[in-house]
């Protein structure tokens, strides 16, 4: 039993039901699966929002779904979703509500949390956005000097960039197109550089966006970020209340680093940061896209929460989603996962997606605070699917290993790529080729049938049975945009909820924050410092050496 009361997961009849079904599935393949069950693509198809998903290049079958959601059910997975929505602290390590989904409630609705309803706060900051954003867009907004501003620079990490920074490459179309948007998040010093170095300081804002100001990564860039300003319009310490907004739950923090508070944007802890894009953490967005656009793609958020809040296991197609990571890490030893997105849009998608499941579900301790004895988050990964398959698909194709894969794709091409709207059918035509090759493969009688010579055979043979979900929409717009990212939020939570980890901390990114801030004194001056082990000391004498200290 967990704290909760909870049968641990591998000592549920549920679970061992599925590793008996695991031992019968064997090697079934996807050919025989799909010769058998003629409607399989047409069961296997859901509709969510304007999200078509197929799953049919799965390795399952209704029995599979039927196990997995029994197992879904004793972890009690909607339980814990019903609290999470309800603004329960299921993020039990930090003792916090977890409530990314009030973010995009409509204004009529009340969610509490310690007995406040904090919608229309909610409400509120998404309007103080929109002024300020409208003001910044229409030049109304200028600089110290009178100038418009042209160029927004948000500087942040993790939660607080990955998010805008993806979106406004998914949505680019619908950014201005006559202002840059530009992401500052590495604490080396060549990002800032890059940013900022062929810009005029007088046409450009900064926002600083951190969940608790306290990141050293961003403050340290946000500090020279007001260096290099100050130095470019002659030192008048005033000149940063006109280029220097925030985005934080920290007011005071805020102050103390010389942002006038009337010009921060707030969110709160129940938001978590790798959850956050659709907060406050989202102004470089809404500046780029417009207040009405963000509301389109919160409003595509909410959608998918309602979906997962109110289907029933089994048509709610996060839950799907969710158990068939459970499925392929529990009972086929997958280690990773692969998104590859058909759009040059959400070329940062994938990106963003390592933080949201990785942060979430690389976990080790149950939330009784006792060691898993299963898998938990796989590795996340994958770049836009054409230029990964002159890449690393060999390995998709013929590796050893299985690794699920989600194709992302969009029937609508742009209207303004004019004649390159042609190119869209042949995109699309790599997408399915590739979820029909993953599944299929190629036999060796296939092979020897074009005349391969044999030895050449077991070399040119694709094996196929490798899982795939396709997910097409009409176009990329910014509430599909909103859907695609809730659908994978509450995936990640389901996989949590079953693996009973608490998805919503991240102490296991500590450690190295601490260890940093003591060596870095070694790596200046030479500093030393107590109980190195030995290996490091030697990388950072080499280091002091070819630093030239
Ligand atoms: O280091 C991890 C983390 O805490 C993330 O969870 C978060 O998104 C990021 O750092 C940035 O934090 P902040 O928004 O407080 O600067």
């Amino acid at each position: 039993m967990n704290a909760e009361g909870r049968t641990r997961l591998d000592q549920m009849p549920e679970w061992h039901a599925l590793s008996k079904h695991r031992e019968e599935f064997g090697e079934t393949h996807l050919r025989r699966l799909f010769a058998d069950d003629p409607d399989r693509a047409e069961r296997y198809t859901v509709q969510v929002g304007d999200l078509h998903l197929d799953y049919s290049k799965h390795l399952i079958t209704d029995e599979t779904l039927r196990l997995l959601r029994q197992l879904a059910e004793a972890a009690g997975v909607t339980r814990l979703r019903d609290a999470m929505f309800d603004g329960q602290k299921i993020n039990i390590t930090e003792d916090r509500a977890v409530l990314h989904t009030a973010l995009r409630t409509p204004e009529s609705a009340t969610v509490r949390v310690d007995g406040e309803n904090v919608v229309p706060k909610v409400h509120a900051v998404l309007l103080k956005m929109g002024t300020f954003a409208s003001k910044v867009r229409e030049g109304h907004w200028t600089g110290h000097t009178g100038k418009r501003i042209k160029t927004v620079v948000n500087i942040g990490i993790g939660g607080s960039d990955l998010g805008p920074a993806m979106a406004y490459e998914a949505l680019r179309p619908y950014a201005l197109r006559d202002m840059d948007f530009r992401f500052v998040s590495n604490v080396d010093g060549a990002d800032l550089y890059e940013a900022v170095h062929d810009l005029d300081p007088a046409e450009t804002l900064f926002i600083v966006a951190s969940k608790t100001f306290t990141t050293i990564e961003t403050i340290t860039n946000a500090k020279a970020a007001r260096a290099w300003l100050l130095e470019g319009l002659g030192g008048d310490a005033e000149a940063v209340a006109k280029h220097f907004v925030a985005v934080s739950t920290n007011a005071e923090k805020v102050a103390e680093f010389g942002i006038d508070t009337d010009n921060m944007f707030e969110f709160w802890d129940w938001v978590g940061g790798r959850y956050s894009y659709d907060s406050a953490i989202g102004l470089s967005l809404m500046v780029a896209i417009g207040y009405e656009h963000f509301g389109e793609m919160l409003a595509g958020f909410h959608l998918v929460d309602e979906h997962f809040r109110t289907a029933p296991p089994e048509s709610n197609v996060p839950m799907l989603l969710g158990l068939l990571g459970v499925w392929y890490g529990g009972f086929h030893d997958a280690q990773s996962h692969a998104v590859l997105p058909y759009s040059h849009y959400l070329s940062r998608f994938t990106a963003y997606l390592q933080q949201l499941d990785m942060e979430s579900n690389g976990k080790s301790t149950d939330r009784g605070g006792r060691p898993v004895s299963w898998q938990t988050g796989p590795v996340v990964w994958g770049t836009p699917g054409t230029n990964g398959q002159h890449a690393y698909y060999q390995l998709l194709h013929q590796g050893t290993k299985t690794i699920p894969a989600d194709l992302i794709g969009f029937a609508r091409p742009l209207d303004e790529l004019g004649p390159l709207r042609d190119q869209h059918d042949l995109l699309m035509a790599n997408l399915f080729a590739q979820g029909q090759a993953l599944a299929f493969g190629k036999t060796e009688d296939e092979v020897r049938a074009e005349g391969v010579p044999e030895a050449q055979v077991p070399h040119r043979t694709f094996p196929g049975n490798r899982p795939t979900t396709t997910i097409l929409a009409k176009e990329l717009n910014p509430s599909v945009l909103g859907q695609l990212v809730a659908l994978y939020e509450h995936k990640v939570f389901v996989q949590g909820a079953v693996w009973d980890i608490d998805s919503f901390d991240q102490w296991g990114v500590e450690l190295g924050k601490v260890l940093a801030k003591r060596l870095e004194p070694a790596l200046t001056e030479g500093a030393e410092v107590e109980g190195l082990d030995a290996s490091t000391e030697a990388l950072v004498t080499k280091y002091r050496d070819l630093r030239g200290r």
